[in-house]
């Protein structure tokens, strides 16, 4: 699919954007483990948290949707059963990197897999700390990629220093955990979003974080729950960084997870002068929530480094659009993981401003940009098939010259199907 994006004149109106990825995933998850049952709020439906739906289905755990809502009948640890078949995460590093936890503490065999893009994507970072908690895995091309074959079960609790700032490969580890006795502890570098932990105490088991250090106690009675999904900072920040760039908007994103582990996009962009208010803050299902107005003014360029990057990592290719139409230098640096995600997402920014006439150099851990030189040029694209890659090219084609037109746009529906419609209702052309 094809999608057009012309210039618009201004952008008002209220915004509620889908329900938040890494939660939703989370959330059937847990409450596959969980005795009883989970009721899910606001559950995103796009294509990765469908691909989780999936795969703990055919673990044998009935998963319904009930006039909107997912509900998931758990029936504890051991009520997961062998597959019968691979199971297919589809384009969802969460589901792959998340669920090998969970089959590590399952005894029998199971195989993960992905589509091209999930293929290409590193798995010895899970598989690393899991094969030492006892679990017998093995994948493509020396245990670097999917497919990867797990027998699990037998699992001992470890204390895992990881050598990246992932929640991915931290909360395989915490989710292995559970199936071991005792306490099983990952150290990061940098902290990275605390989902897991607070959905896990929320569930009932025991945890303790103290800085960079999560620990989980194994063998917790999980107790099915309802649990609210806020609305997702990663598909909000469009909307934010359209409203902060576009003169005389003026936008209302409701619902919005403020994790301060996930937020890191409100500090940058209001260090880059956006107008942003956050207002009606709240805390919904043990996550803090607010609704966040936006209003056009005069961007300028910042650096973004350092311990703030996992808070911002998924919404790096927002900010790069936003510092494009700011005035001054933008410099990324420590952010080499965006290379490892759903596309090289360095190589894909780079190209698809440059492209549109951006002044960008590519870095090895990031980007710098000199913005507000010239107006942006509207283009044809490709999103790679990058949802995000998509998202930040329609919103750069908001302020650009003439119509830019963006190939494979229909990769939104992985985490925002109805993105497009939301961003016409919102454009007064
Ligand atoms: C996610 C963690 C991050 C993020 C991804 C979702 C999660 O990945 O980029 O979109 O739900 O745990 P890494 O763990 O690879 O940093």
């Amino acid at each position: 699919m094809e999608v057009a994006i012309k210039p618009v004149c201004t952008l008002r109106g209220d915004v509620q954007v889908p329900g938040d990825k890494s939660m939703s995933h989370r959330a059937v998850m847990l409450g596959a483990l969980a005795d009883g049952e989970t009721e899910i709020e606001n559950f995103l439906f796009g294509e990765d948290c469908q691909s989780t739906i999936h795969v703990v289905q055919s673990l044998g755990v009935e998963v319904h949707i009930e006039k909107g809502r997912v509900v998931v009948r758990g029936g504890g640890f051991n009520a997961l059963r062998e597959p019968e078949d691979v199971l297919d995460a589809g384009n969802s590093g969460t589901t792959i990197r998340l669920m090998a936890g969970i089959l590590s503490g399952c005894p029998f065999f199971s195989v993960l897999t992905g589509d091209t893009s999930l293929r290409s994507r590193p798995m010895q970072r899970v598989i690393k700390p899991l094969a030492a908690m006892g679990a017998r895995i093995t994948a493509r091309s020396g245990n670097a990629y999917a497919p990867m074959a797990i027998t699990g079960g037998g699992l001992c609790a470890i204390t895992y220093r990881s050598p990246v700032a992932s929640a991915q490969v931290k909360s395989a580890v915490l989710l292995a955990g559970l199936f071991a006795d005792g306490q099983t502890t990952v150290i990061e570098p940098v902290r990275s979003r605390d989902h897991t932990e607070r959905l896990l105490s929320y569930f009932g088991a025991r945890v303790e974080v103290e800085d960079k250090q999560v620990s989980v106690w194994g063998r917790p009675k999980l107790r099915g729950c309802k649990v609210v999904v806020p609305g997702d900072i990663s598909s909000a920040v469009f909307f934010l960084v359209a409203g902060a760039a576009v003169p005389g908007a003026d936008l209302l994103v409701r619902n919005v997870g403020i994790n301060p582990t996930r937020a890191g996009a409100l500090e940058v962009l209001m260090e880059m002068g956006a107008d942003i208010y956050i207002i009606n803050e709240r805390q919904v299902s043990g996550e803090p929530v607010a609704d966040i107005r936006v209003r056009g003014s005069r961007l300028k360029g910042t650096t973004i480094s350092g311990a703030i990057i996992p808070y911002l990592i998924d919404e790096l290719p927002a900010l790069a659009v936003a510092a494009s139409m700011a005035e001054g230098v933008t410099v990324v640096r420590d952010a080499a993981e965006l290379r490892f995600k759903e596309t090289d997402r360095i190589t894909a920014i780079v190209k698809l401003l440059s492209h549109m006439g951006v002044d960008i150099t590519e870095q090895e851990d990031g980007f710098v940009i000199r913005g507000g030189r010239h107006a942006l040029q509207g283009v044809e694209c490709d999103s790679y098939g990058d949802h995000r890659m998509a998202m930040a090219a329609a919103v750069a084609g908001l302020k650009a010259r003439g119509i830019t037109k963006i190939k494979s746009a229909e990769c939104v529906k992985i985490s925002f199907p109805a993105f497009f419609d939301t961003l016409n209702s919102l454009s007064v052309q």
